[in-house]
């Protein structure tokens, strides 16, 4: 999702670069060219040989190495650069980029750099707190460096505290924010709908359905990376949150419908990728829920129609909807887009191999009211990313 972008990491003197090295990797994954400078109290903590095993690119510390490789490295480096992020970025460095200290080959290139810089600040609690790191973080902050909150957890310095690099995962989260896509979709209000949701029949128990969310949440990523404003509605899953949206956690039908007519009206897109439990007890308090020793019975109710009730008051929002099918998949899924007018549905067959709840994949055919594309098994991240293309070609 990188491929072709060039990511700047600067490395300062903190206990927490040996994380970076992971992140390095992550972006290498990714198909970033990533280049490393490192400062000389960086390579104290970890040798530039890691970085350079993991991008293939020769780590820079010297700003008069003449074997950087580069015409005027500091210069060549920040103008090659998509995004820089330093991780971890010391107090020191922090108080140096405030002033505009070049001493090194890391606060020289900062100097010389206009695209967007992330600064990771990583250290001991107190260093972390003193005024004169706040005010350096908050004057940075209005030079244009993107400061990252610092994680509390326990620090390497034996203090449980504020002051700990986030996860390599969560940084990586910020870049491919910032790189990973063309911002087709700014400006933008997206409202999706993810996860199973949970209808209780006693304090025990309750009814829901396979659904893990994932697609709902590579919907909101993809949307988010684009440059779209997304609120993510969604029922109880393990995944992660992301970090960029306007998350609405929620666990019945009744609840989801009540958010999702919240937000509805102010949005241009909603895809409802939400797997709602159909069917929840009626009136469970009052209900005589019939027990013996082997069996229970219990009446229940069909939920709202959260699609079919929204759809039905749109008046420009694109509405797509998804279906789950065993048999009869494109009549059925076809029936559902007209009834509900819908601008668009996307089928699951859930008897086909690699698609439906839970995997990674899916196997979608999506459905306008004239068109009809078969798509071929993908991951669900490029199911998403087909989907929102195809959204943006139809508004
Ligand atoms: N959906 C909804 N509210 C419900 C049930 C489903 O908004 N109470 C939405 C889902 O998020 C999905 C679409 O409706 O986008 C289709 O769900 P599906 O279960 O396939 O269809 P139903 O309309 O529930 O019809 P049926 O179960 O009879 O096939």
């Amino acid at each position: 999702m990188l491929q072709g972008k060039h990511i700047l990491l600067g490395v300062t003197g903190g206990i927490a670069a040996y994380k970076t090295a992971t992140l390095a990797s992550l972006l290498v994954k990714q198909h970033a060219d990533v280049h490393v400078i490192m400062t000389e109290n960086a390579e104290q903590i970890i040798s530039p040989i890691a970085f350079e095993a993991l991008t293939g690119n020769k780590v820079i510390d010297d700003t008069f190495d003449r074997n950087s490789g580069y015409h005027v490295a500091h210069i060549a480096m920040a103008a090659e650069a998509d995004v820089v992020m330093i991780a971890p970025a010391s107090a020191n460095t922090i108080a140096k980029l405030v002033h505009g200290i070049a001493d090194n080959m890391l606060t020289s290139t900062m100097l010389a750099c206009t695209v967007p810089v992330y600064v990771v600040p990583a250290m001991n609690t107190h260093m972390y707190e003193n005024p004169v790191t706040q005010d350096n973080l908050k004057k940075l902050t209005d030079y244009g460096y993107r400061v990252i909150d610092p994680a509390t957890g326990f620090l390497a310095c034996g203090y449980d505290g504020k002051g700990k690099m986030p996860e390599p995962e969560v940084l990586l989260e910020y870049i491919l924010q910032e790189a990973a896509y063309e911002k087709d979709m700014a400006g933008k209000k997206v409202l999706i709908t993810a996860g199973p949701t949970r209808e209780s029949i006693d304090p025990v128990r309750y009814i829901t359905n396979h659904s893990t969310g994932k697609m709902g949440y590579a919907l909101a990523k993809n949307a988010m990376r684009r440059g779209a404003e997304v609120t993510l509605i969604t029922g109880p899953t393990n995944l992660e949150p992301p970090l960029f949206a306007n998350v609405i956690p929620v666990e019945t039908a009744e609840q989801m419908y009540q958010a999702v007519d919240a937000q509805f009206d102010r949005q241009d897109i909603v895809v409802m990728s939400a797997a709602v439990a159909d069917y929840r007890p009626i009136h469970v308090a009052e209900q005589k829920v019939k027990k013996s020793d082997d069996a229970m019975s219990i009446e229940l109710e069909r939920t709202k129609d959260i699609l079919g009730s929204m759809a039905a008051r749109k008046k420009n929002q694109f509405v797509c909807g998804f279906s789950m099918e065993t048999e009869h998949m494109l009549e059925n899924s076809k029936a559902k887009l007209e009834k509900k007018k819908l601008d668009m549905i996307v089928a699951n067959n859930l008897k086909v191999e690699g698609a439906g709840f839970g995997t990674d994949t899916n196997v979608v055919t999506l459905i306008t009211p004239t068109t009809t594309e078969e798509l071929p098994i993908m991951s669900k991240d490029e199911v998403a990313d087909t989907i929102f293309r195809h959204i943006m070609e139809l508004l």
